[in-house]
């Protein structure tokens, strides 16, 4: 399937160069945004638009910063989280959900449970009908992994050794953003989970850059230059198991055994397995990273609209 830059759908549409230019337009604008007088700018942009965020699953960070980006941009919002407000309470499709909102607004930002569902809308929705996909169920969580690319980009991207720690079965950012890294040579990845909890083969079938799958965290953690961790993710069933967080997580035990550079991500929301004392530690990028995807998000809208800063 040909996904054109209308829609962001999932990480294998980005090039290494769309990647490259997303991060460098991301901090034109947050240059831009320093100002009072770039910020009033910027909400000239797309201030003739209007956008529906439909989140059918729960959200805080994702929601909140599409919704703060769209502000920025000038760009109206309308919104449906809970759809015992809307007319799917009377038996409507989502797909003729879809349809009407269509009729409304310049741009759909999804997030669903199922992984197929961002597929099925595109095929009804006319090409100029912006989509952007917010999390699809355990698949895909692109635009998390667009501003988790654009952290680890400011800190440097050549070179690196990245370890995802965690439940790597369900943690569709995960997935997503091992095949954007994917697209930079010399990126080593390192899958460090329980057997159980590891990441699905469909993602290492895809894999260029080199890999290891390992349960062994307190091996590979001095070695890391990332270290990216994820949540337990219980609300998708499929197994009773939790994992030990004694044995994966970073606490003031093991930190000290990292690199004095590494960087520690996090998607967000944390449960155990990054203790709080942590956050002051200056290897602690997640409310960076939490912050910067507010302004990747911005310049992914103002890219899918093709408008640019003059
Ligand atoms: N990282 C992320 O997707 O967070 P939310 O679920 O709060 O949107």
């Amino acid at each position: 399937m040909i996904i054109i830059n209308t829609r962001c759908i999932n990480s294998q549409q980005y090039s290494l160069e769309n990647l490259l230019n997303l991060c460098k337009l991301t901090d034109n604008i947050r240059n831009i945004a320093s100002t009072s007088k770039g910020l009033k700018y910027l909400k000239t942009i797309l201030s003739d638009k209007r956008a529906i965020l439909y989140f059918k699953q729960a959200s805080t960070r994702t929601f909140l910063s599409f919704q703060n980006a769209c502000y920025i941009l000038g760009i109206s919002t309308s919104e449906i989280r809970d759809t015992s407000t809307s007319s799917e309470i009377k038996g409507e499709t989502e797909l003729d959900a879809i349809k009407t909102f269509s009729q409304y607004v310049d741009l759909i930002i999804m997030r669903h449970p199922s992984s197929e569902f961002i597929y099925e809308i595109l095929d009804n929705l006319p090409n100029d009908m912006r989509i952007i996909n917010a999390g699809s169920g355990t698949n895909e969580h692109p635009t998390q992994a667009l501003l988790d690319f654009y952290t680890i980009w400011k800190y440097g991207l050549e070179n690196k050794k990245v370890a995802f720690v965690g439940d790597l079965l369900r943690g569709r950012t995960v997935r997503s953003l091992s095949l954007l890294l994917n697209k930079v040579n010399e990126t080593k990845l390192y899958f460090v989970s329980p057997d159980k909890f590891q990441i699905k083969d469909d993602i290492l079938k895809q894999l260029n850059v080199e890999y290891e799958v390992t349960e062994d965290f307190e091996k590979v953690l001095p070695d890391m230059d990332v270290v990216y961790m994820v949540r337990l993710q219980d609300e998708y069933g499929g197994t009773n198991e939790i994992i030990d967080t004694t044995k994966y997580s970073i606490n003031n035990s093991n930190i000290n055994k990292m690199k004095d550079d590494a960087i520690i991500l996090h998607p967000l929301p944390r449960r155990n397995e990054i203790s709080v004392e942590i956050d002051k530690d200056k290897r602690a990028k997640y409310w960076q990273q939490c912050e910067n995807g507010m302004w990747i998000r911005v310049a992914l809208i103002m890219d899918m609209f093709g408008v640019e800063i003059i």
